[in-house]
């Protein structure tokens, strides 16, 4: 109620705007310890993926809360995991504005943000001052490239991220599929994706070997793959044993938007039209995949349904961004409620003990 009621409002502003300001009310509402107005308490159906246990399946995707500044807030809406960033090396302020949409008509937005973020270094200190991560709340840290590294140098802004949040991330998620910087998505080709894996693996031994502890890596891939793309992606995933694949991210593809408002703008489509597109790929990496590599689903989640159709295709988490916007803090409940003892095929991850 509280929300739909804030919805018009923020609705009625620019996208971008609204965005900041309901990310603000939210921290707001949350130290004043009235989170409750908007939340529902946390639903509890644990489950060990990639080594780690989540309170539940349902997380905040990357990209909302990119520079960590809302972490707590987030998590008191009942997020399972909260995914931060993407962050790069360095500061960079994206591209210019506008390059956020809304098309009510579709529950879609188009974003062409170009990972707008204050870069690693101010991450991290948001993330020292969060109370979620502190007790034992599951923080993914999502990292990508600055826009202005030569694609053939991407590897050492990846490696570069890696150490520095290594100590704070519960799982690191290597972001190669951004629409919305130039040429990134060509990191998912056989011969790139062999090198940058190759170079974070190795990196990734020895910080588990100084630092005593093992952090999962996660590959987050587009939607906008054939089968042969899925198939070489799902050989690397597995010849590099990373722990995990989030998919996906937003699509190029316009299926459902076309005679929009905003439906010709440049980026990433995301929400209720890329629900199909998105659950297809994922259903066939885990086929590609021998359910050896446990996948997390995301992509025009909108309704309970939509996240268990996820865990049916192969999903063991699900991550949610648009619907979130369009429906609110209740959506966080309702899909974690309708996923509540759903169990999918594969948990584990290469740095786990005990998958269950
Ligand atoms: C405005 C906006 C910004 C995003 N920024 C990022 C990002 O920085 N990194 C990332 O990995 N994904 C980013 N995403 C993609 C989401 O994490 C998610 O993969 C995608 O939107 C599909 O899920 P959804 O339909 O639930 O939104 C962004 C999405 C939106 C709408």
């Amino acid at each position: 109620m509280i929300y739909s009621l804030l919805r018009r409002a923020l609705f009625a502003l620019d996208a971008e705007k609204a965005h900041g300001i309901a990310l603000s009310s939210l921290s707001f509402l949350h130290t004043c310890g009235l989170s409750g107005l908007v939340a529902d308490r946390l639903i509890r159906d644990p489950v060990s993926v990639m080594g780690l246990t989540f309170p539940n399946r349902v997380g905040l995707a990357a990209g909302l809360d990119k520079n960590g500044a809302h972490i707590d807030a987030l998590a008191a809406l009942g997020f399972g995991h909260i995914e931060v960033g993407t962050v790069t090396p360095r500061p960079q302020p994206g591209n210019p504005r506008p390059r956020l949409f809304r098309l009510p008509e579709a529950q879609a937005i188009i974003n062409r943000m170009g990972f707008n973020n204050l870069g690693v270094d101010a991450l991290l200190r948001n993330v020292g001052l969060a109370e979620f991560p502190k007790k034992g709340g599951i923080l993914g840290i999502n990292i990508g490239k600055n826009a202005d590294t030569p694609i053939e140098k991407a590897a050492d802004d990846y490696v570069l991220c890696l150490q520095k949040v290594y100590a704070a991330a519960s799982y690191v998620t290597l972001n190669i599929s951004s629409p919305n910087t130039k040429n990134l998505r060509d990191l998912q080709q056989e011969a790139a994706l062999d090198d940058l894996l190759a170079r974070i693996k190795a990196e990734q031994t020895v910080l588990a070997e100084q630092q005593g502890r093992y952090v999962p890596l996660a590959l987050k891939i587009a939607p906008d793959l054939d089968d042969t793309q899925i198939t070489a992606i799902a050989d690397a995933v597995r010849r590099h044993r990373m722990d995990g694949v989030i998919a996906t991210n937003t699509t190029l593809s316009r299926v459902g938007v076309e005679k929009l408002p905003h439906g010709d703008e440049a980026g990433g489509l995301s929400g209720a039209p890329e629900f199909r597109l998105s659950t297809t790929a994922l259903g066939k990496l885990a086929h590609a995949l021998h359910n050896e590599v446990p996948l997390i689903g995301v992509g025009g989640i909108m309704k309970g349904e939509d996240a268990r159709a996820k865990i049916a295709a192969g999903a063991s988490l699900i991550q949610i961004y648009t619907g979130f916007i369009y429906h609110g803090p209740k959506l966080v409940h309702e899909v974690a409620a309708s996923v509540t003892g759903v169990r999918s095929q594969v948990t584990g991850g290469a740095g786990a003990d005990a998958p269950d």
